[in-house]
């Protein structure tokens, strides 16, 4: 039997069942991004952000991948990416909304606030309306301490949030607007 000398002498596993929509182009996709960063000397957290600035989050296939290329293991891989709330493991919502929580925003009602949008949205932290609209995180300081309590809603920072601007922007983020001509 020939032996193919230009292939890379090792085995790479890849789990696939958490993907819906062309997953060879998924896969092909991490590839690419894992294989230009890994050389980099810390290449991991590059990486995942990377991968989850291109999908949104980190899919469970990207874990095998990353762990072949870097030689790690699956389990370190995975430890680093729940060590940082920053990553996620599941597809968020169209909508991803950040409240923070550290001390400067609790001392301008941030708890009261938070319980609101738990209420509004029927979902709590790390959790995602059943119609996928919106995802829930916490973050600890947008650096808008001065005028809490403060979210980020996508890459736009908003202060001085209350019960009433939170329904607004929901209204906001879940209207579909018809465009008249
Ligand atoms: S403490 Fe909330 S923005 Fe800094």
């Amino acid at each position: 039997m020939a032996v193919d000398t230009d292939k890379p002498a090792m085995t790479v596993f890849y789990k696939v069942d958490d993907m819906d929509e062309t997953q060879t182009g998924v896969l092909d996709t991490i590839e690419a991004i894992v294989t230009s960063i890994k050389h980099k000397p810390g290449a991991l957290l590059p990486i995942l952000h990377r991968i989850q600035d291109q999908f949104g989050y980190i899919p469970d296939a990207a874990i095998g991948v990353i762990a072949t290329h870097l030689r790690s293991t699956a389990a370190d891989v995975h430890g680093v990416i729940s060590f940082y709330h920053y990553f996620r493991s599941e597809k968020p919502g169209k909508h991803v909304i950040e409240i923070c929580r550290a001390e400067a925003c609790q001392a301008q009602g941030c708890r009261e606030f938070e319980r609101h949008v738990r209420e509004k949205l029927g979902i709590d932290f790390d959790q995602t309306t059943p119609n996928r609209d919106i995802s829930l995180k916490a973050v600890y300081c947008l650096g808008n301490c001065a005028t809490g309590p403060s979210i980020r809603v996508g890459d736009k920072i908003k202060g001085r949030m209350s019960p009433a601007k939170f329904d607004r922007l929901v209204d906001e983020l879940t209207t579909f607007k018809l465009e008249l001509k």
